[in-house]
């Protein structure tokens, strides 16, 4: 690994001493100099600090909207500035009826790339209900505007025309501001350079050819009243983006950059863009000039907010400025806004606006234009055991029994590079691995799955079949010359890369993951891609030149951060039409869309707390981009971690949507049972809580498929209008019913707990408390301080069992926890777990749960083993369908998962799928 940086022969020198003594990584560390900042990129540097609009010409709407012909209900006009010839065309066009509007330039003459199937293929725009053109009495057009109103009457769209404008409104409250600083920019396409000029550009050791010249576009949004911005994954950061710029226009850091890139060793705390990009980002601003309202009873000032997004389509590099601002409003109130600043290499200028304007609309309506995140198997939400090497067969068979020997549950058994024949994906070392079918058969045999890796780089040689058939049918990637098959250095050396946009090039592809192609595998057998950036070791950045062309003569700078994902999309349709059932295949690269085809992780993080901490904004922040099921390498990928780092990690680790323990070559063993008794003691209690929570993650990935909402989420998107939260990433929410305040600390023994205003009650003992409310929660290391919100029903499963198949037909616990008023809702999903009948057919469960300690609880071929009623241990007995029934009151033990202060109706004989009630009646005292 630490051969990963430098030139070609580096790189295979380490290859071939891999497995000998590779140093210590950390030495080496990230490596600001191999990549490039915004003032060793010639457009960045064009554009970032250009003045704003006061001192240039700027555009402005020449003549009127018309409606785009036939084409649904967009209007266009033109768009032009003085001393320019050629006007641009501007667009903008609703979609659904929620009020999001694309607001689209482009160069009629030269029309740019617009990347194909990102957006859902089901997207067609709707009608704007109305549309009024308004003179004003400016010469030139000034003061002239027109006002769209959406189909959702909150929202309307006020277009200024000189200059140009656009502000999207939701109540008449601006929300999001188009060209308020006039930095729209539009580099037109030309025939040559200047004379005596060129417009290669070099990097590094690296030249940019850019035959096409310079094509960047730039604009800013505004975001008025805002004072948090999130969004704009992959970097480790914080979830609240901190400004890049300061509001006298000083640079305070780089702007964050959106470049899918191999980045080694990482920093756990920058603003730098790692491996996969997703251009959304949201924005949270008080409404009615920061009036904030004090809510009676508790104290605490709550504003009304709105939450909007931003969508950039367009998947080359760009990066995004924020400026937190602060001004002065006619009134002499300080008013704040976020101000940012996106520049991009080429491309269109595409951007969707989500008007909210709660977090839950604004990803709501992201996702109906890339699509939600795909319904995984049920396996896939189990624990995953990965490193990179698990040796052999034997090895492979002592950690699976591993597992069951002390007692914790797993799916998924995964295979790094070394499992492959020389790095020939798709084959196996026959020396370590003789019997691969035979091998995945009996971890299959206890109900469990096996994942390989497969990368997109694939090894030049004559001897490999992929190598050659790919060559001969002409599918790769070529260079600049559009000819010649590009090659690039990765792990097996000389590699050449599958050109993946191709459609054809992927319909290939997928048909390699048959059984009858991929030698060894079976139905049990799943896929990893990594390197899909692409990493190319001896590339520039360590990726593909941005001059290499792609199908259609498409330039690689076009679709660079989209490449991933369509290498991404093809594997995971190969695995779906080997199985006929629900595809999972976990990728490293990303871009808008991939939650439609599967899981992603963090990439190579570290043994360290930071990296610890870190992981939780990294993961909220895909998850308010539409990315939901991802997670960290659990433990850090580089280093060790002691007993305390590993626990920690892991009881945060299980409330990752996605959750792998993973570490790399050089690293010491670290299956969850080899850091002594107790360490062993406490993971197995945290990996039994993921399982135990099974049917409520199940049940939040269904609701992450219908409507986007993240499973994971931070504070802020349940409590949007109390401001307190609208940074905080040290406690997260499991939907909507479950707070977690990690302990992120070396030596804790307290953990500062601070809960939103609600009735919360203790996970672990049942205690309510009473929010808003902070204290020091003391803490050893068996504990981390983990509350159920009033006004929610927990579904549980509470045996403990070794996989989620073995647990498919387990009763279900529901845990009710009661709001001040005595109420409580909840829901439940099932289904098969592994097909797709459940999107066409009712081949699935859903339970709306409903609890009221004054009416009764009605409820969903699985029964209820008991209803747990925490906060009402005084009680005078239960009725379950007319039937009196036993209640126990506060269980003596916990060891079940019962807490203490609350009651167990326990075996009401009831299924999920009937509708029954139980009325819980009161206490003889009241
Ligand atoms: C990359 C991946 C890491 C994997 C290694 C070897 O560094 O990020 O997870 O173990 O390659 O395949």
């Amino acid at each position: 690994m630490a051969a990963r940086r430098g030139d070609a022969i580096v790189a295979l020198v380490a290859i071939c001493a891999a497995l000998a003594t590779l140093p210590d990584a950390r030495v080496h560390g990230f490596k600001a100099n191999d990549f490039k900042k915004c003032e060793t990129s010639s457009f960045c540097q064009r554009l970032r600090d250009r003045p704003d609009g006061a001192t240039r010409e700027i555009y402005s709407i020449e003549g009127r909207w018309e409606p785009i012909g036939g084409r649904g209900g967009g209007w266009g006009a033109l768009l032009a500035k003085a001393g320019e010839p050629r006007p641009l065309r501007v667009e903008l066009t609703p979609y659904g009826d929620e009020g999001v509007v694309r607001l689209r330039v482009d160069e009629p003459a030269h029309p740019r790339y617009v990347v194909p199937d990102v957006l859902v293929d089901s997207l067609s725009p709707s009608e704007f209900a109305d549309v009024q053109f308004a003179q004003g009495g400016g010469k030139g057009g000034e003061g002239a505007r027109t006002v769209f109103t959406t189909k959702n009457p909150d929202v309307d769209v006020v277009v200024t025309h000189a200059p140009f404008r656009v502000a999207v409104r939701v109540r008449g409250h601006e929300t999001t501001v188009f060209n308020r600083r006039s930095l729209f920019e539009f580099e037109y396409k030309r025939d040559a350079p200047p004379e005596g000029e060129s417009w290669s550009e070099s990097f590094n050791s690296h030249t940019d050819s850019r035959p096409n010249g310079p094509t960047a576009l730039a604009f800013d949004v505004t975001f008025p009243d805002a004072e948090h911005v999130y969004g704009i994954p992959e970097r480790a950061t914080s979830l609240s983006l901190k400004e890049t710029k300061d509001a006298t226009g000083q640079a305070v850091t780089e702007p964050y950059r959106m470049y899918n890139l191999d980045v080694f060793e990482y920093l756990a705390e920058s603003p730098f863009g790692l491996y996969g990009s997703i251009p959304v980002m949201l924005a949270h601003a008080k409404v009615n000039g920061g009036a904030s309202k004090r809510v009676f009873g508790t104290g605490r000032a709550f504003s009304e907010t709105v939450t909007s997004a931003v969508y950039f389509n367009n998947p080359t590099e760009t990066y995004v400025d924020v400026t937190k601002s602060h001004e002065s409003s006619i009134l002499g109130k300080k008013v704040q806004s976020v101000e940012t600043h996106w520049m991009a290499e080429s491309g269109s200028m595409d951007v969707f606006v989500a008007p909210g304007p709660t977090p839950a609309a604004v990803i709501r309506q992201y996702t109906s234009l890339t699509g939600t995140t795909r319904m995984p198997p049920s396996f896939a939400l189990g624990y995953h055991q990965c490193r990179w090497n698990y040796r052999d067969e034997k090895d492979v068979a002592e950690v699976d029994a591993g597992f069951d020997q002390h007692d914790i549950p797993y799916d998924v058994l995964w295979l790094d590079i070394e499992h492959t024949d020389g790095k020939r994906y798709m084959t196996w070392d026959a020396g370590k691995f003789p019997t691969p079918r035979r091998m995945i058969e009996d971890v299959a045999s206890r109900g469990r799955k096996m994942v390989t890796i497969v990368d997109p780089h694939v090894k030049k040689d004559a001897g490999y079949p992929i190598f050659k058939e790919a060559e001969a049918k002409n599918f790769y990637v070529k260079k600049a010359d559009g000819r010649t098959d590009f090659d690039g250095w990765c792990w097996p050396g000389s590699s050449a890369y599958l050109d993946v946009t191709s459609p054809a090039v992927r319909d290939w592809w997928a048909g390699k993951f048959a059984l009858d192609q991929y030698e060894g595998s079976t139905k049990d057998l799943y896929i990893w891609n990594d390197m899909n950036e692409p990493s190319v070791f001896n590339g520039p950045e360590v990726t593909m030149q941005k001059d290499l062309v792609h199908a259609g003569g498409v330039e690689h700078r076009e679709v660079h951060n989209a490449f991933g994902m369509y290498y991404h999309a093809a594997t995971a349709e190969g695995i779906a039409r080997r199985n006929g059932e629900r595809p999972f295949v976990l990728s490293r690269a990303f871009f808008a869309g991939t939650q439609r085809i599967g899981p992603i992780w963090t990439g190579d993080n570290a043994a360290d707390w930071d990296h610890l901490r870190v992981s939780i904004p990294m993961v909220t922040t895909l998850g308010l981009t539409g990315l939901t099921f991802s997670g960290a390498d659990v433990g850090g990928f580089f280093g060790n971690p002691d007993a305390e780092l590993m626990t920690r990690w892991y009881q945060i680790g299980i409330y990752y949507p996605f959750f792998r323990g993973h570490a790399h070559l050089e690293t010491k063993r670290r299956e969850p049972w080899l850091f002594g008794v107790d360490a062993t003691r406490t993971i197995r209690d945290a990996i039994r809580r993921r399982y135990q929570l099974m049917p409520y993650l199940y049940t939040l990935f269904e609701a992450a498929h219908r409507e986007g909402s993240p499973v994971l989420r931070p504070l802020w998107y349940e409590f949007p209008d109390d401001p307190s939260v609208w940074a905080r990433e040290d406690a997260v929410m499991l939907g909507p019913a479950i707070l977690v305040h990690p302990v992120l600390t070396q030596g804790a023994v307290d953990v500062d707990v601070s809960l939103p205003d609600g009735v919360w009650y203790d996970f672990d003992t049942g205690e309510a408390h009473l929010g808003p409310k902070r204290w020091k929660y003391p803490v050893t290391i068996a504990d981390v301080p983990t509350f159920v919100r009033g006004g929610h029903i927990v579904p549980r499963r509470d045996r403990p069992r070794r996989s989620t198949s073995a647990m498919r037909r387990d009763p279900l616990t529901l845990v009710v926890a009661p709001d001040a008023g005595g109420d409580a809702i909840g829901e439940v999903y099932f289904d098969d777990g592994v097909g797709f009948e459940h999107e066409t057919r009712d081949a699935f469960v859903r339970r709306a749960l409903t609890f009221s300690r004054h009416k009764e609880l009605s409820i969903a071929d699985v029964s209820v083993e008991r209803v747990l009623i925490l906060g009402a241990a005084r009680h005078g007995g239960a009725v379950v369908n007319g039937e009196a029934r036993d209640v126990v009151a506060a269980p003596a033990s916990t060891r079940d998962g019962a807490p203490a202060n609350a009651v167990a109706v326990r075996k009401p004989g009831v299924r999920i799928a009937d509708d029954w009630t139980i009325a819980l009646a009161a206490s003889a005292g009241g």
